[in-house]
């Protein structure tokens, strides 16, 4: 067999293996085996690029070029559905089914309300060629290089199918509970923000612009609705059981109903039963079954007069409120948070549940040994929306019997049964006064040098990825140390390799003194000793690998450049973007620190509360202090000669639209470039746009918009002959 039939072999072997294994659950290889017959194919690939095919079974783990989507307008819009959340609405909905169909008989078929993102996909001659994010019904965003990694899709349907030539079958992207959970964990154990629920996490993850991340993600789909001409019969159960057979993932939890009752049997067995599945559901849909019947139904302005979504009451438990505790957050937001009797909850142990903020907090009119219903929604945690209907706790305290956890005496208990529990005022950790940011509706606390948590906050912001990047330096370890007293400040970072060094000589020199040294204290004498502890020395060694490499990568930050470092000291409302405008302003950090409010209001995209705060913080010697000792351990507190060099004001006042893949520079590359010389990168071109800066491959929609606008085209070299022209 020559190598061009052999590919064509291994993908149509690789494309049924895959179905079988993600499907239907049921491989007929190991996965060594998948393993070697992939790899043979990646192989001939490799030497056939002539064969490339988007299809492939080899192009599931995706790429790391960036996607850009392209808008696509839908073929037919893609309507969302009625919802109900009551049983009533349901019986409603038959009758005017019935009523529509003048009595004629009809079934409705019973299926699952998946909770993802709804996706349409194209396929033509069994391949799939597009798939698209539902958008606003109308349009939506053309996702096909992530959808081609999700493995229960199927890119070529198996040949000899009765699929029709061309059509359309929309479904649910989804990340069942077993791949969030993983990718919380992953996310926690990073430092990174978790994804609220499923739902959040598939859209994250399906607008991700670079496929291999999809790709490990873990997305599953189910398909639910064939559209198109020649789809084979009036029966959508009964499409859907096709459509099945050509390799699609279609629920096996439909069923047609030929009664209200059956419909409402199925509610209630699914309401149960859901806990159980392998994806979150958040309720039933109900569709007429007959496309006939759907058609002479017809729609009305928003949604189709078939279908009807009944969806499930969020869970609820109900417990008693025990006290309420403040917590201060990372960046001086204080939550109160309800602690409650422990209570079974949608399969969770729940103890505590957030009250979010004050005016939550005040609508709820909350007592210690209120009952209170607790709900698990989209959110991670639990909330309380309510009192429970047979809340007695009144009477419960009036007769005494109740007691707080913290056997706090009875006048207590009562005292706080007559008057609502309220907000604090102070910070819970530090006791400075709080304060509430205008259009706010959290409390904060300010003392940003001297309450811990906002301490631990501002170092971790400090080495986060986009500040200095000292990224081996985990929040766990920042937590370790600074809870140890090995820090005490992000400045105290570049101090750890001397006093790591003076352990160690330390250390050394008492383990060869064990018997002057019995109590195992590892350092000298004074303050120090109880911080660094022996089972600290190992961890601080140089020669231990993870130390030595948070070590290099805290002496490598000293070459991040200084509009990093403004951004990383942690001048509150000063992001990324502002850090940039700011360091290219004024050059240094002494010119920011001098800086007046008229002189900082002046720049585009800084406003009064940015300049308040630039000289707020300015104004604090502890945070002058801090900036200088960075300083003097060599970090950059002025823009590099280049970059001096670099700048000028060419593309002052435009605003510039970037598409398509470069040769000479990275996207993020121009996007520095446009910003050096004064211009605006923006996202979507407008009437506003400039100018775009296309590379190779722009997108044909990004390309049809620009011409119809009249704007101006301008290539990769064209663009770097204009910034580089004498002026
Ligand atoms: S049918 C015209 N079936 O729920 C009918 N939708 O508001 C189109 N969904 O946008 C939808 N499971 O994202 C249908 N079995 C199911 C579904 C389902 C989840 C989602 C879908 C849609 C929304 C309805």
């Amino acid at each position: 067999m020559d190598e061009k039939a052999r590919i064509l072999q291994l993908r149509d072997e690789l494309h049924q293996h895959n179905y079988r294994y993600y499907v239907e659950n049921a491989p007929v290889i190991s996965d060594q085996e998948f393993d070697f017959l992939m790899h043979e194919l990646q192989d001939l690939e490799a030497r056939h690029p002539e064969l490339f095919d988007a299809n492939s079974p080899t192009q599931r783990v995706g790429s790391d070029l960036n996607n850009e989507f392209e808008t696509v307008v839908h073929t037919r819009p893609m309507l969302s559905l009625g919802n109900t959340y009551n049983r009533d609405e349901v019986a409603d909905f038959w009758q005017r089914v019935s009523e529509g169909l003048m009595g004629a008989p009809f079934q409705i078929c019973c299926e699952l309300k998946f909770d993802g993102l709804s996706i349409s996909l194209h396929y033509e001659e069994g391949r799939l060629v597009r798939a698209v994010t539902r958008g606003d019904g109308v349009q939506g965003d053309d996702v096909t290089a992530n959808v081609r990694t999700i493995r229960s899709i199927p890119l070529q349907l198996p040949a000899g199918g009765d699929w029709p030539r061309e059509f359309e079958i929309r479904g649910e992207v989804l990340m069942p509970w077993s791949s969030f959970d993983r990718l919380n964990k992953e996310r926690e154990e990073a430092g990174e923000p978790l994804f609220a629920n499923p739902r959040n996490a598939a859209s994250g993850t399906l607008k991700s612009k670079n496929s291999s991340t999809v790709a490990q993600r873990g997305l599953d789909a189910y398909l639910y609705y064939l559209l198109g001409d020649g789809i084979p019969g009036d029966g959508h159960y009964q499409n859907l059981e096709a459509a099945a057979k050509w390799g699609f993932q279609v629920s096996k939890n439909m069923k047609l109903a030929n009664s209200l009752e059956e419909v409402y049997e199925y509610i209630d067995y699914w309401d149960e039963g859901r806990k159980k599945l392998p994806v979150a559901t958040d309720g039933v849909v109900l569709k007429v079954n007959s496309l006939a019947q759907q058609k002479s139904l017809g729609m009305t302005a928003k949604s189709p007069r078939w279908a009807i979504a009944y969806k499930f009451q969020a869970e609820q438990a109900e417990t008693t409120l025990r006290q309420v505790v403040f917590q201060v957050g990372r960046t001086g937001a204080v939550t109160p948070v309800a602690n409650m009797d422990p209570v079974q909850l949608a399969g969770t142990q729940v103890r505590r549940a957030t009250l979010h903020n004050a005016d939550v907090m005040a609508s709820l009119d909350l007592h210690v040994g209120d009952h209170v219903l607790v709900e698990k929604g989209g959110e991670i945690i639990p909330k309380i929306v309510g009192k429970a209907e047979t809340d007695n706790s009144k009477f419960k305290i009036q007769n005494s019997k109740f007691k707080s956890e913290e056997g706090a005496g009875e006048q207590c208990s009562i005292f706080n049964v007559q008057s609502s529990i309220s907000f604090v005022d102070r910070c819970p950790v530090c006791g400075s006064k709080l304060v509430r940011y205008e259009g706010e509706a959290a409390h904060y606390c300010p003392n940003d040098t001297g309450c811990p948590p906002l301490i631990l906050g501002r170092i971790e912001h400090f080495i986060s990825r986009k500040a200095m990047n000292i990224t081996s330096l985990g929040p766990e370890t920042v937590d370790d140390y600074f809870h140890r007293g090995l820090i005490h400040d992000a400045a105290d970072l570049y101090e750890l390799r001397v006093k790591s060094e003076e352990l160690r000589v330390k250390n050394n020199s008492n383990n060869s003194e064990d018997d002057i040294n019995p109590d195992g204290s590892s350092l000298g004498s004074g303050a120090d000793e109880s911080l660094f502890s022996d089972a600290l020395a190992p961890k601080l060694n140089p020669v231990n690998a993870s130390f030595s490499k948070i070590l290099a990568s805290i002496e490598e930050s000293k070459k991040v450049p200084f509009e990093r470092v403004l951004f990383a000291i942690g001048i509150r409302f000063v992001g990324e973007i502002a850090a940039k405008t700011l360091a290219r302003y004024y050059g240094s950090m002494d010119k920011v620190a001098e800086a007046s409010k008229e002189s900082l209001m002046q720049i585009n995209g800084i406003g009064e509360v940015i300049a308040d705060s630039v000289i707020g913080y300015f104004a604090n010697p502890v945070n002058r202090a801090f900036v200088e000792r960075l300083r003097g351990y060599g970090l950059q507190m002025e823009i590099g000669e280049q970059q001096k060099q670099a700048q000028s004001d060419k593309l002052q006042g435009q605003s510039v639209v970037i598409s398509g893949v470069f040769q000479h520079h990275s996207r993020d590359e121009y996007k520095a470039l446009i910003e050096q010389h004064g211009g605006k990168n923006v996202g979507s071109i407008s009437a506003k746009t400039s100018f775009v800066l296309a590379g190779d491959n722009m997108g044909p929609a990004k390309l049809e918009k620009a011409q119809k606008l009249g704007i101006r085209i301008m290539s990769e070299d064209e663009f770097l002959s204009l910034i580089k022209s004498e002026e």
